[in-house]
């Protein structure tokens, strides 16, 4: 997406100001928008992942939309990035009160393809990165008593599970359990589990490695989805600023899923009916009305 459009926000331009948030992940796709929209709503947001270039030009691109934007290098798989990023934040910010859980990594094979490292690689970034960042912030909120929200970004296959992407699936299966554990466990400290399980959103680092050209052609993914259409950023970014926000503070434990209906159409017993044509209803109609 352009980085000089405005998004339009459902939020006013000060709904999240006073609020300091690190979005793991945060210089590319949903992450980047996410951090957009943050900005937008007054909050200062400090963005890492693993590659500097990327966090720097994404900086550069989205300072001046309001809220202050930094960046830290870090490996969601390393406990000593994680805390030196902690610290870049509250050097930055003063204080931290968000954090978005949103790196992976992830891409399709048949799982008896994949080595151990396969395995290895994606279960540390997607499952291990998410509870070395909870573990390390939440400690911190709790022991500076300070509250907080952690926003955790699973996939509608936490709770169904996949084959072809088998690493993935148990990885986000383990974030969703993170999530719902500690919203009860730790609510008591002021701090806040909620999740967003996205459907199919375009983005670079997704399209790539989950619908390379050949197979989209094959196996159109707009077929899932009962509104035949994929997500705008726009979208998730506007929800995930509410549950980042003050608006939201009764809401923990939650898994808001924005998919336009396509976890449930796969799994309505009768939902493929709709590839019958309406002139066949007639006589399906005369044939079961003939049962009686
Ligand atoms: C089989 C593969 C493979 C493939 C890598 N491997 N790609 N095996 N098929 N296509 C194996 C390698 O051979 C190696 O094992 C091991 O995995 C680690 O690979 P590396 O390339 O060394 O890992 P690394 O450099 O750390 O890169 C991690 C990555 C990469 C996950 C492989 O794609 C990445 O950096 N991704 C980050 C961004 C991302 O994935 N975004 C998409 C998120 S989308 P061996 O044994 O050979 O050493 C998402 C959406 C879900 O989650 C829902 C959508 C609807
Ligand atoms: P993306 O742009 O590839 O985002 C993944 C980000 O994670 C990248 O910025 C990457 O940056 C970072 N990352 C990967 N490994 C890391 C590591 N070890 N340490 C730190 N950062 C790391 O893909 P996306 O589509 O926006 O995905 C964002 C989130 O949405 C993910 O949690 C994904 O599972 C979820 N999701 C996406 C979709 C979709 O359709 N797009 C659907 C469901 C769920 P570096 O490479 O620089 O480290």
């Amino acid at each position: 997406m352009n980085a000089a459009n405005k998004m339009n926000s459902m939020l006013s331009s000060t709904a999240l100001a006073g609020k300091s948030i690190v979005v793991t992940g945060g210089g590319t796709g949903l992450g980047r928008s996410m951090t957009q929209m943050f900005l937008q709503c007054g909050a200062n947001v400090l963005i890492t992942s693993r590659k500097e270039d990327v966090l720097k030009k994404t900086c550069e691109e989205l300072s001046g939309f309001g809220g202050k934007i930094a960046y830290a290098v870090c490996d969601v798989r390393k406990i000593d990035e994680v805390e030196a990023a902690i610290t870049k934040a509250e050097n930055e910010f003063g204080n931290i009160n968000g954090w978005v859980n949103n790196a992976a990594g992830n891409f399709i094979s048949p799982t008896e393809r994949l080595s151990h490292k396969a395995f290895d690689t994606i279960v540390d970034i997607v499952l291990k990165g998410t509870y070395n960042c909870t573990l390390a912030a939440g400690k911190n909120w709790i022991e500076q008593k300070s509250p907080g929200i952690f926003l955790n970004i699973v996939t509608t296959y936490s709770w169904t599970g996949s084959g072809y992407v088998v690493p993935s699936a148990i990885a986000k299966a383990g974030v969703l359990a993170l999530t719902r554990s500690l919203a009860v466990e730790w609510a008591k400290y002021g701090i806040r589990s909620n999740a967003i399980a996205p459907g199919p959103f375009p983005t670079e680092g997704a399209w790539s490695r989950l619908f390379p050209a050949d197979l989209a052609a094959k196996l159109d993914p707009l077929q899932r989805i009962p509104l035949r259409r994929f997500g705008e950023h726009e979208e998730l970014a506007n929800l995930a600023a509410y549950l980042m926000s003050d608006f939201s503070a009764y809401v923990n434990g939650e898994v808001v899923t924005i998919d336009g209906g396509e976890w449930l159409q796969g799994g309505g017993e009768f939902n493929n009916l709709e590839a019958i044509p309406s002139e066949m209803w007639d006589s399906i109609e005369r044939m079961v009305r003939g049962k009686k």
